[in-house]
């Protein structure tokens, strides 16, 4: 053979050893699509006819191809999913996958450096279809760090998250840079990237510690417990695995259902660690968001990041939070519920509350 004969082979040789890499990965680390015990059809599942052509040809469009098996409509065929991701992605509050699906390009750079790009949500984006696996969905996707660093697989489910939502040029208006609230020199922040900062503790429940690791999936995921897990849909607002009412009203364990998850009511409300909560949150109707970022805060500890629809200056000009003693600290600050007023200010060294002295705070 010469060498001008053998050129043809080439891409053939070529193509048949990555089937081969893949299939040898697959028996190795048992991913999920690759598994012949769960897609007893194997890479036909999804291709077609790659021996005859050589090409990576799709059993049907990229857009479909997913929801052939992971769709609302069960048709029984081989290696169906059990769960329905379609329906789930239609719910009031979601991943805009259906729609924003055809702005996904293969091989695309993230976070979007071009502000007037689409922005859009795809399962490949989250998933890689060769590699994810049952207890890594996200395995064999990229990542980015939130910081500069583009990450080859990710690691940590919040990098995959960063990608869009971190530094992104193209964030809606009212969208923040999510990484920027995690990173480990500000304040405070739930603990997603590293543990995190306060080691007094009290309302966390007997499965966390002040050593615990939460994700983005720890409140962002679907509302149904029933249905299948992941950031795809939920009936409530931003995504939310749980209820969070994030304006003022009858405190209840429906109201703070998503904090309440991971911080024991009855602590929160018998005051074991800030000395007002109940005052507030029971009395005064404030919702935990009144006074609490849900993500991390650069400035304050305690994750204290005032809701500005309703906290404003007092009457000396002044909104600031101190952290005085222990459970006590001073909020300089006025804050209207309902058609209440409170000004929060020092009166002759006390520290007061319109004309009601705080004694020993
Ligand atoms: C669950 C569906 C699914 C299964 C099962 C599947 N693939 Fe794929 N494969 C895809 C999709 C989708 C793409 C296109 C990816 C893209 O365009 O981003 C792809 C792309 C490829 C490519 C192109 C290079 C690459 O990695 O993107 C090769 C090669 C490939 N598949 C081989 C295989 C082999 C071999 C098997 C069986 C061991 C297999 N696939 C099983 C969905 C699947
Ligand atoms: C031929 C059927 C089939 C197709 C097509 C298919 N899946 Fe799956 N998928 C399954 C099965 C079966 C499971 C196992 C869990 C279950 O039964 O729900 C699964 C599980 C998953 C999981 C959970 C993590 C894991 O690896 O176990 C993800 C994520 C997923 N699929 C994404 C996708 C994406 C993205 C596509 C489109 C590229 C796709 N699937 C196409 C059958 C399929
Ligand atoms: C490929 C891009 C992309 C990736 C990756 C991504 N998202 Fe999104 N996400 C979007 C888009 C697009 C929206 C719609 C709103 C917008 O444009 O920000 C959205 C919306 C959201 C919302 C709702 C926001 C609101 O205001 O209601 C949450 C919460 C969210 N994503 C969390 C996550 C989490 C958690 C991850 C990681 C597991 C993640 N996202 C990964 C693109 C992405
Ligand atoms: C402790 C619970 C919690 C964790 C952990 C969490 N979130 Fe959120 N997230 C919320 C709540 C509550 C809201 C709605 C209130 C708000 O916007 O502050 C929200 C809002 C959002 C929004 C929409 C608002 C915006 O600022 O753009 C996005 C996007 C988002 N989260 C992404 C993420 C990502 C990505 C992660 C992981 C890196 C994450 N969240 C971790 C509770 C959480
Ligand atoms: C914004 C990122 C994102 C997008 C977009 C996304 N997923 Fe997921 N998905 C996840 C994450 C993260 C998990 C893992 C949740 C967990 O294990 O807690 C997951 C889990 C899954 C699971 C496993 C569910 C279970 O109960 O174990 C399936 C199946 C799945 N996704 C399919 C899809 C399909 C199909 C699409 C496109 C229609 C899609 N996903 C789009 C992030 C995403
Ligand atoms: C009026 C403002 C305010 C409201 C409303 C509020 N908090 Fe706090 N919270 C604080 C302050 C201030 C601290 C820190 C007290 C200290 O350690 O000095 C704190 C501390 C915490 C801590 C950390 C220590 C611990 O384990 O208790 C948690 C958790 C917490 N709050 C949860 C909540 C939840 C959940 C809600 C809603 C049900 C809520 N907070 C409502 C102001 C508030
Ligand atoms: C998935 C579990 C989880 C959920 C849900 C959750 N938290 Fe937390 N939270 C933690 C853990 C773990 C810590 C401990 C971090 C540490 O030790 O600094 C923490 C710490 C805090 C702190 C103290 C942070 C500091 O640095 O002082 C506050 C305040 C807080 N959470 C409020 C909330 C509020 C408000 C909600 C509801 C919007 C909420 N948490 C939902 C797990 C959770």
């Amino acid at each position: 053979m010469t060498a001008k004969n053998k050129l043809p082979y080439l891409p053939m040789i070529f193509i048949c050893s990555i089937f081969v890499l893949i299939g040898g990965i697959a028996y190795a680390l048992n991913e999920t699509h690759l598994a012949k015990s769960k897609l007893p059809q194997g890479c036909q599942s999804c291709h077609r006819n790659h021996g005859s052509t050589g090409s990576v040809m799709l059993e049907r469009p990229k857009d479909e191809l997913c929801f052939k098996c992971h769709g609302a409509v069960k048709s029984g065929i081989p290696g169906e999913a059990q769960g329905d991701i379609y329906s789930i992605v239609l719910k009031r509050s979601s991943h805009p996958v259906i729609q924003t699906t055809q702005y996904h390009v293969r091989g695309e750079s993230l976070p979007e450096r071009l502000p007037s790009a689409n922005r859009h949500a795809s399962c490949y984006d989250c998933h890689n279809p060769h590699l994810s696996t049952a207890d890594r969905a996200y395995r064999g996707t990229k990542g980015y760090s939130g910081r500069g660093q583009d990450i080859i697989h990710a690691q940590n489910e919040y990098e995959v998250c960063y990608r869009c939502h971190s530094d992104s040029d193209n964030l809606p208006p009212d969208a923040s840079n999510i990484a920027s609230k995690f990173e480990a020199g500000n304040a405070s922040f739930h603990p997603v990237e590293t543990i995190g900062k306060n080691s007094n503790m009290p309302s966390l429940t007997s499965d966390l510690s002040t050593a615990s690791i939460i994700t983005c999936g720890g409140c962002h995921g679907n509302d149904d417990k029933t249905g299948p897990k992941g950031p795809h849909g939920s009936i409530y607002d931003a995504i939310l695995s749980e209820n969070y009412s994030m304006e003022s009203g009858a405190e209840s364990p429906s109201a703070y259902e998503l904090c309440y998850k991971c911080h024991r009511r009855a602590s929160i409300l018998d005051d074991e660690s800030f000395a007002a909560h109940q005052r507030h949150v029971v009395f005064g109707n404030a919702s935990c968001f009144a006074c609490h970022d849900a993500h991390g805060n650069t400035d304050h500890k305690n994750l204290i990041n005032f809701d500005t629809r309703i906290v404003t200056p007092n009457s000396l000009g002044e909104l600031s939070y101190l952290e005085y003693s222990p459970g006590k600290p001073r909020c300089f600050l006025t804050c209207h519920i309902d058609t209440a007023t409170y000004d929060h200010k020092l009166t002759g060294g006390l520290y007061c509350i319109n004309s009601v002295c705080q004694p020993g705070w």
